[in-house]
């Protein structure tokens, strides 16, 4: 297949980026990664759900447009995947018009072949799936198992979608292609559901209005897994870049959906059917759809509070985005529900990255200074042991290569480093050390040749799942950094010999052992930092502080009115006091002006509490509101609410220096995650 097309589902931005959404997020980068690596032409889409009921209802209880809510709450979702080294090609949001289009385009194309006919619906509604229920499926209260939410009895006008003409269709389907659905369990299940019949499918809302507009329906809004499943197709016939890339959707490439198990049946028989109904054919759908298991946190479900001590950008920002990815991807049986547990994460860590892979390198690269200068050299001299070795590696590198083509990340890396314990069995066996002393330097050149070809092709073999270390690798041994190109395969002999004469500059660590010390405390500030952040206390009491005059206490000034005032000569406080105030990074997510007050804006900052954090900050003659969104800032965050008026509440404040038209805001440097102490 000569192109490759992978996503991910696309994220409501009712929640921000967790290990959960990182995780099919990493998946799918990886394997757009291993296919650039084969020469495959390869592409990655991810993006943010942004219609629906949900969102509707959260915007308004944050006072808030849906569309501004969506635009601050999408923003967390594109900034954060760069974090973890995921490069995506584009990234849709369902607001965009190059969507609606798409998707309104879709929807005639559907009723134009008659499969849509109007008529009324009553149901139960889960707001969290986005979904009807029947009673059949919901627990006793009429409560949604997957939310464990009491669903609502909702009756409105609706446009059916005639989904049960194509359950003998999608039968046969499921039937002809049998990788259609991975893993086969979850095939089992998706044709048991429609063999047990479907029902016709209502496609549109009339009860509210945060949704795509019906063509010619003024009164109807589209489903939101009709608009937002089109994502996959709409990103391809306007990609961000403005060109289309339908060359990306089959029959002309491999186009895989990556998504979790709570999302399978949308994807595998509403999906499919909306685009055989729109006239697509069957080798115009999608190659593979793969659900993945769920994670779950020391061996519970993710509630708001675990998650958070997983947060997968503290835990880059900690250890590095490549680790937290080797974790993901390896520890985790692609397709089984998997544990994430920060203990095991370090454990892997030493284990794998630091004694294995790490020790490999630095074992070589020190062997390689103290017998052969830091060079390499042409000797090649092959012994029985060498070309086992070779011939061994390269077979755990086919069966890598077909783990990653069949989908299977954790038993690719299990293979890849499989080659890595061969290496540095090879080197125990080898021992060159013995062979300088006895002062055979053919020997000593060729295994240090042998190894350096191994650790060459593993630094190949390592970058879809470590895609920054793996290229440190290629820096220690001398490479050029792995630049994947169309039609040219890096895998094809991953164990070449390294260019003769060439300088083994080598280097740190690349991955630095965690001591038991180390761990220690790396696992409480990971601990510490999960700890819900302080939530403004629900009474007007000030926060101590022992400077603070007391006329300031009850209402206090604007960061940009206190700093008018000059700096005053502060007496010294403990640091008792001090540790009272709780800084924090925030992050500015959306931002506006507060009518009649030219110095206010109304800021929505992201503290990685529950929800963002209304802030009334005195910016608003030096920044445009538009300018601050996206800021990292330091936030004053168990400050006690100011009111000031008209429904206008400060929940913390902003640090800033500078005259009310001049100001300059207190900042962090890096990507300190929002949520952050400052100590
Ligand atoms: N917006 C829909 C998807 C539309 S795709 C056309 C949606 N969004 S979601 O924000 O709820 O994200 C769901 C996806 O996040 C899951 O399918 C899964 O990929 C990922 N995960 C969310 N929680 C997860 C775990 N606890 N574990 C693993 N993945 C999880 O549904």
């Amino acid at each position: 297949m000569p192109r490759f097309y992978v996503t991910t589902p696309i994220y409501y931005v009712n929640d921000i980026p967790h290990v959960g959404t990182a995780y099919s997020t990493v998946v799918a980068d990886a394997l757009r990664r291993y296919h650039l690596l084969r020469g495959t032409e390869a592409r990655m889409l991810t993006g943010t759900d942004e219609h629906g009921l949900k969102v509707e209802r959260v915007a308004a209880e944050r006072n808030m447009t849906p569309a501004a809510f969506a635009t601050s709450m999408s923003a967390p979702f594109r900034e954060a995947w760069p974090q973890l080294h995921v490069e995506a090609d584009d990234f849709l949001r369902t607001t965009e018009p190059r969507h609606i289009r798409f998707v309104q385009d879709l929807w005639k194309r559907v009723a134009a072949n008659g499969h849509l006919y109007e008529g009324s619906y009553e149901d139960w509604y889960c707001v969290g799936c986005e979904s009807y229920k029947t009673e059949k499926e919901l627990l006793p209260g009429n409560v949604c198992p997957i939310h464990q939410k009491p669903t609502e009895k909702v009756k409105e006008q609706t446009y059916f979608f005639r989904l049960s003409r194509f359950e003998k269709p999608l039968l046969d389907l499921y039937a002809r292609r049998p990788k259609f659905i991975q893993p086969e369990t979850r095939r089992n299940e998706v044709v048991s559901f429609c063999q047990a019949g479907l029902r016709d499918l209502s496609v549109s809302r009339t009860s509210f209005k945060w949704g795509i507009p019906v063509p010619d329906a003024p009164n109807h809004i589209m489903y939101v897994w009709f608009d937002a499943l089109a994502n996959y197709l709409s990103a391809l016939h306007a990609g961000s870049d403005g060109k289309s890339h339908l060359q990306f959707w089959p029959p002309k490439a491999r186009a895989v959906h990556i998504v979790g198990k709570d999302i399978l049946r949308f994807h595998t028989v509403y999906w499919p059917a909306f685009l055989l109904a729109a006239g697509y054919k069957e080798d115009e759908l999608p190659s593979e759809i793969f659900a993945h298991g769920f994670l779950t946190v020391d061996g519970q479900k993710m509630s708001k509070t675990l998650r958070n001590s997983v947060d997968p950008l503290r835990i880059a920002a900690e250890m590095g985005a490549d680790p937290l990815r080797y974790y993901l991807l390896r520890a985790i049986a692609f397709g089984q529900d998997g544990d994430f547990d920060r203990a095991a994460l370090v454990e892997r860590y030493n284990a794998d990255l630091a004694k294995n892979l790490g020790n490999l390198l630095s074992r070589t690269l020190g062997l390689a200074s103290k017998l052969m200068g830091s060079k390499t050299t042409a000797t090649w001299a092959l012994s029985d042991l060498d070309r086992a070795t070779l011939e061994k590696a390269r077979e755990l590198a086919r069966e890598a290569c077909t783990s990653w083509d069949e989908l299977a990340p954790h038993r690719a890396l299990e293979h890849t480093w499989a080659i890595s314990s061969l290496a540095n069995q090879y080197v125990d066996r080898a021992a060159p050390w013995a062979e300088a002393k006895s002062g055979n330097q053919e020997r000593v050149e060729t295994v240090l040749n042998v190894l350096l070809s191994l650790l060459s092709g593993l630094s190949l073999l390592t970058w879809p799942a470590l895609p920054e270390r793996s290229q440190v690798l290629r820096v220690q041994l001398g490479l050029a950094p792995l630049k994947p190109r169309a039609g040219q395969d890096w895998l094809r002999e991953p164990f070449a010999p390294l260019a003769a004469g060439e300088p083994l500059p080598g280097g740190p660590p690349l991955f630095p052992t965690i001591d038991k010390d180390a761990e220690a405390a790396l696992l409480g500030r990971l601990a510490a930092a999960a700890a819900p952040a302080t939530p403004p206390p629900p009474s007007p009491a000030p926060p101590s502080i022992a400077t603070e005059p007391p006329t300031q206490t009850r209402t206090l000034p604007l960061p940009a009115d206190l700093l008018e005032a000059g700096p005053a000569t502060s007496p010294s406080i403990h640091y008792d006091h001090f540790a009272q105030v709780d800084l924090r990074v925030g992050v500015i997510v959306s931002a506006e002006r507060v009518p009649k007050k030219d110095k206010l804006l109304r800021l929505q900052v992201d503290l990685d509490e529950e929800a963002p954090r209304t802030i009334i900050a005195g910016l608003g003659q030096t920044f445009r509101p538009e300018e601050l969104v996206g800021q990292r800032v330091v936030v004053v965050a168990n400050l006690a609410p100011r009111d000031f008026g008209k429904g206008l509440t400060s929940f913390g404040m902003i640090l800033a220096t500078g005259g009310s038209d001049a100001l300059r805001l207190a900042t962090v440097s890096g990507n300190a995650p929002a949520g952050s102490r400052l100590k």
